[in-house]
């Protein structure tokens, strides 16, 4: 019996949804995934036509803009990203206080929550919430002023990931160079020489020219697992960003919570367990055991499942080929044996089959490891891949974000109810009273 207040039960059915597994929260024109045929389209544009032809900051402008640029309009969005990248010097000072082994992951997310200290004009509350109404009405000059901060956020998503590699290794940071694609940029500010480093380069690899020149397989390569991980609706962290971004708060504050949200290893945390466990396993001959332990339910095969996908994530495939590109540049990969023999066993094995478990994005994601392992000086930290997850993710945030600040119904604060299951009223009990 429903023993609701009246004009509570009068506002209709409550479904307690555990997960969300069947609650849609918001309508969105931006990416779309039928999980049963394994199909994902970006803007109605499907993933591997994106991933062949496109580039990183096109797709990010078709996120968030809905249609593809004209020439023009991509230069303009190239430039304004890419100038955005550069950071204040007073605000490099903010990484000095983090400690030196500090998880890039924790970094990052106070990172993004720092630049909303320091860009008051995208505050709501310092103006009164009107920025927001006016971008919702059309206002040019408040719509520019949101762009600004989508630029900022985009553009200082490699500036800040790199600042948080570079600390691990007590390392000077680089200022955004000019003149380089989106993941040029990114690899030359994790990798450039500056006058104080003092360490030699590895003798196994080849010594770093100064200044770094980003191989450009490479950097396609990884300008393409960018595209990949742009965005994919309604996933937790873009749920996180939305939900907080209901209450107002300006959208650094938006952004630091998705990246707290991403942070764990059932998102994209997933990435870096993938590299922990195919390391773990150590070689094929190891598989077998490895997978009756996680039938035993002692350990869990990272990189395989989804939410959504109950076929193969359409993603992996085009990491996979991309593989191939790399290690042809790189040499091949030590874990690739392991990976091969674990996927293989696993789509063959009854208990992965039954529950319509395979490889997700995650799997093959020691491909970018490898890319970024051939950065010379001193390799590559297992616990960076989730910031590499982060940083094309920012462009699905901010254009959810967008989507709903702009949404012509206005926003609506997020929030849900619960299903109460504790005690009904009870008398306060003092303490020599209580048992
Ligand atoms: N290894 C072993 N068993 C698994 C795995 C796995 N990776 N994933 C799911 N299962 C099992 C569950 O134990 C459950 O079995 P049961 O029905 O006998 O209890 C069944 O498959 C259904 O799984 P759920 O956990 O209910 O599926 P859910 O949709 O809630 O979770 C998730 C999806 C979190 C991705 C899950 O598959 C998982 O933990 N995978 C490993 C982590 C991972 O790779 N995450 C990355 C996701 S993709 C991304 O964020 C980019």
């Amino acid at each position: 019996p429903d023993d609701r207040p009246e004009d509570e039960a009068e506002r209709g059915l409550r479904v307690a949804d555990r997960g969300f597994l069947n609650t849609a929260v918001i309508e969105s024109a931006i990416t779309y995934i039928d999980g049963e045929r394994g199909i994902l389209r970006y803007r109605g544009y499907p993933i591997e036509q994106l991933a062949e032809k496109s580039t990183f900051l096109e797709c990010a402008y078709l996120l968030i803009y809905g249609a593809l640029p004209a020439r023009s309009q991509l230069s303009h969005f190239e430039r304004e990203v890419l100038l955005h990248g550069i950071m204040h010097a007073d605000a490099t000072k903010f990484f000095g206080s983090f400690r030196y082994d500090a998880h890039p992951m924790a970094m990052l997310t106070s990172a993004f929550a720092y630049l909303g200290s320091y860009y008051g004009e995208a505050n709501p509350s310092l103006q009164g919430q009107t920025l927001f109404t006016k971008c919702a009405k059309g206002d040019p000059e408040a719509l520019q002023n949101m762009d600004k901060q989508i630029y900022r956020l985009i553009g200082k998503a490699i500036t800040l990931a790199a600042m948080a590699y570079r600390v691990r290794q007590g390392r000077e940071f680089v200022v955004p160079p000019t003149g380089m694609s989106y993941a040029e940029s990114f690899l030359y500010q994790l990798d450039h020489l500056s006058p104080t480093d003092s360490f030699s380069t590895s003798s196994s690899a080849s010594p770093s020219p100064s200044p770094y020149k980003p191989h450009p397989v490479l950097a396609r390569a990884l300008d393409i697992l960018f595209i990949l991980h742009a965005d994919h609706e309604m996933n937790a962290s873009s749920t996180t960003v939305l939900q907080t971004g209901s209450s107002l708060p300006d959208p650094y504050s938006a952004v630091a919570a998705g990246c707290a949200s991403l942070y764990g290893p059932l998102h994209g945390g997933a990435n870096e367990a993938v590299i922990r466990m195919l390391v773990s396993i150590g070689s094929p001959n190891n598989v077998p055991a490895f997978l009756a332990a996680v039938k035993r339910r002692e350990k869990v095969l990272s990189g395989f499942g989804h939410r959504v996908y109950k076929t193969s994530d359409p993603r992996s495939f085009i990491i996979r080929k991309i593989a191939d590109e790399v290690f042809a540049v790189t040499g091949p990969d030590p874990l690739l044996d392991t990976a091969m023999a674990l996927h293989d066993a696993a789509l063959k094995d009854d208990y992965f089959v039954s529950r319509k478990l395979a490889p997700n994005v995650d799997f093959w994601r020691h491909v970018p490891h490898r890319i970024l392992s051939t950065i010379p000086c001193i390799g590559f930290p297992m616990d960076f891949f989730p910031v590499l997850f982060v940083v094309p993710r920012v462009v699905g945030w901010v254009a959810h974000w967008r989507q709903m600040m702009l949404s012509p119904e206005g926003v609506k604060i997020w929030r849900p109810r619960q299903i109460y299951v504790g005690p009904s009223e009870r008398s306060y009990v003092p303490f020599n009273e209580r048992e």
